[in-house]
């Protein structure tokens, strides 16, 4: 869609995540697809509004929670919680994050369904179903396994075989057995109601020409058409977790049914938060406004087919489109808990910056659906290369001479036109790419910007002409020009890294760049003292992930109950004489070092005012690379009793907060405050 100058009304959301699993690596994909789609959007000034939830209906959370011995509501309130802390670690913005067992959503999938009901196209049916003797239960597809009927594989689920891509219905299979008990299932006769998508075949036909499909799933829709819709069976029996169904006691929705009523449920309250958002402008079916719906390319029946009919039959409007991405692989196979390549988000959070892997997928993604691999060595040097050696390293090399010689003060830049103009013409080119979800295009474009940049700056030498007293003027444009340019990759990366390019904006000294403000280089203008932007991904990192990835399989870890660190219980209330005890001051760090033998800790060296030095040891190994401390302030604790220590004396201790890991953070006083100076 073309960017003009209009703000567009743009409601976008993910697929809704089972609440019985952890976020792996497999479903960043998507969250940091869609997150860098939206943040775009709103960079272009749009009003985009992101929404996703919990999916928390489903036999196999009932299941899930049974075996845990906890409810079905105790564990989805938990999986909420981690859910949510593992995408914020990945700086996915929803707008809102709600839940499919929600009021809204209740009232919504009653409402839907009754206009379906109504307007004739739901039926009921009784029909034959596996059946669990020793359970009472009617057994999901899934949780029925045999021999495949065509090739005779062992061991494959009741809804298709993994060895020759069968499908087929359970009843089909070899020497059937339920899952859950080993019993050889009963068919037993239940009556179910049935959405009949045939008589909305018309109308999805013309939603397929009309919404934007990907030619991919456009030739898959095809395919179905010519197979025939099949009626779809909406109701479940209990004992099921879900919404039972208005008048029909022990029945209840199929989870499939109100997942997707998930996303308007979750806008809607939002909306209730919102006073410039209404549910009817989104979604009445006169609506003018844009709904997109990003998802993998397994759900793509449910969400081209289901999903848009039944939109129409209850007299909403129809997705504008339906965005489908392939599957993550990492080093080339499917994600494995033996390899260490079933990585959970939150394994990968306690070793590596999220903005890496948003970066490495970025880099992959293009809008087919095609699978991506993570290839962890490509990821580590493709990151280092692109982020730190060539972004970053255009602000530390220009940074270092105007912090140094010039008083922090960029001059205008109006020598450069034919640079400048090269990164502004590529501009329009980047926001398509974004638009179009050619996210790999983009990178490769910005990337080429960022070696002319470098480029220029080799070319310019201003390392051999500051030796030069009659050249510093010219060191001075020459290094304005550099991070102009870093200005305009900084801000052309932001939808990918918005925390990288957050503190780039500090460091530049300008307030949070937008997309219009790129092709306007700063005026004279004065930036801040430059500190490392990015550091380098450590292979140890990456190995360290993997294993932990593989100690994930112990059976201690079972999802859902992974302990956090999170919130610790605050502590006894003390005096205000009791705290007078404890002397905290602000210290330099004049030293940082690896200590032999201690894998946890740094031996720091602190300044604590007018020469005092403290040796101290501090367990922030894991957290932080020495160089990187060396002449930052921080807080210490001044009158601890010294600690002897296996490798020394321990003269203090530094303050230092978060779970542990590489999520530590030492406390870091505003500017202004001095070595010595008394923390009150
Ligand atoms: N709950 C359903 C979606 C309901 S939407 C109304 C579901 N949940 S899921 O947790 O299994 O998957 C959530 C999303 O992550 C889906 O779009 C799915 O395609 C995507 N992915 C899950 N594993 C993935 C990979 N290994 N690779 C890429 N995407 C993957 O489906
Ligand atoms: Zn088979």
């Amino acid at each position: 869609m073309p960017t003009d100058s209009t703000p567009r009304h743009i409601l976008v959301t993910s697929a809704l995540p089972y609440a019985n699993g952890p976020i792996h690596l497999g479903h960043l994909v998507e969250y940091i697809q869609t997150d860098i789609w939206v943040r775009f959007q709103k960079l272009q000034g749009h009003h985009c509004t992101y929404v996703c939830a919990d999916d928390a209906h489903g036999t196999p959370i009932m299941l899930n929670a049974q075996k845990l011995g906890i409810t079905p509501e105790q564990l989805i309130a938990q999986t909420d919680k981690e859910h949510r802390a593992d995408f914020a670690g990945f700086l996915i913005e929803f707008d809102n994050y709600h839940s499919t067992h929600s009021n809204e959503n209740r009232e919504l999938a009653e409402y839907i369904y009754q206009q379906l009901q109504t307007k004739g196209y739901i039926v009921s049916r009784t029909i034959q179903r596996p059946y669990d003797d020793s359970k009472q239960m009617f057994l999901p597809d899934r949780f029925i396994k045999g021999e495949c009927p065509r090739c005779g594989a062992a061991d494959q689920y009741g809804d298709s075989c993994e060895v020759c891509h069968a499908t087929y219905s359970p009843s089909e299979l070899k020497n059937p057995r339920s899952t859950l008990s080993g019993t050889t299932p009963s068919n037993k006769d239940t009556t179910q109601f049935f959405f009949e998508l045939g008589k909305l075949e018309t109308q999805l036909r013309q939603w397929t020409k009309a919404g934007t499909l990907q030619p991919a799933i456009a030739h898959k829709l095809e395919e179905w058409f010519m197979v025939g819709l099949q009626d779809w069976e909406i109701s479940r029996d209990a004992p099921y977790w879900g919404f039972e169904i208005p008048a029909a006691p022990g029945k209840y929705f199929y989870v499939w049914l109100d997942a997707p009523i998930g996303y308007m449920a979750s806008f809607k309250n939002l909306c209730a938060k919102r006073q410039d958002l209404k549910f009817a402008d989104y979604w009445n079916a006169d609506s003018r406004h844009e709904v997109y719906h990003f998802i993998g390319k397994d759900i793509a029946y449910f969400h081209t087919l289901f999903w848009p009919a039944m939109l129409h039959a209850a007299g909403f409007r129809m997705p504008s489109a339906v965005y489908c991405h392939g599957f993550l692989t990492v080093n080339g196979l499917k994600m494995s808990k033996s390899r260490g390549t079933f990585i959970k988000a939150r394994t990968y959070l306690d070793h590596l910056n999220p903005e890496y892997l948003r970066y490495y997928f970025a880099a992959k993604l293009g809008n087919e659906i095609d699978d991506l691999d993570l290839n962890l060595e490509d990821f580590t040097q493709r990151v280092n290369a692109d982020l730190v050696g060539k972004v970053v390293n255009i602000a530390s090399r220009c940074a270092m001479f105007i912090n140094k010689y010039f008083d922090n003060q960029l001059c205008p830049v109006t020598g450069e036109t034919l640079l400048l103009s090269q990164f502004s013409h590529a501009l329009p080119l980047i926001a398509d790419d974004y638009a179009q979800r050619a996210f790999s295009s983009a990178i490769r474009r910005i990337m080429a910007l960022a070696d002319s940049a470098n480029q220029y700056i080799d070319a310019q030498k201003p390392w051999a002409l500051i030796k030069q007293s009659d050249q510093t003027a010219k060191v001075q444009q020459i290094c304005s020009v550099g991070l102009n340019l870093f200005r305009i990759l900084i801000g052309a990366l932001k939808p990918v890294l918005p925390a990288l390019c957050s503190q780039a904006e500090s460091f530049l000294n300008i307030t949070p760049l937008t997309w219009n403000d790129l092709s306007r280089p700063l005026g004279p203008h004065r930036i801040n003292e430059f500190t490392s932007l990015l550091s380098r991904i450590e292979p140890a990192k990456v190995t360290a992930m993997v294993d932990a990835s593989k100690e994930d399989l112990a059976p201690s870890s079972t999802p859902g109950q992974t302990p956090r660190p999170e919130s610790e219980p605050l502590k006894a209330e003390i005096s205000i004489d009791d705290f007078g005890k404890i002397d905290l001051r602000i210290a330099k760090i004049i030293s940082a070092s690896h200590v032999e033998g201690a894998d946890k800790l740094l031996q720091l060296s602190v300044d604590l005012g007018e020469g005092t030095l403290r040796n101290i040891f501090a367990g922030i190994r894991s957290a932080y690379d020495p160089k990187t401390l060396e002449g930052r302030f921080t807080v210490v604790v001044a009158n601890l009793a010294p600690r002897k220590m296996k490798f020394g004396l321990s003269e203090g201790m530094v303050l230092a907060a978060g779970p542990g890991g590489k999520d530590l953070w030492i406390l870091s006083p505003d500017s202004g405050a001095q070595p010595g100076m008394r923390v009150k």
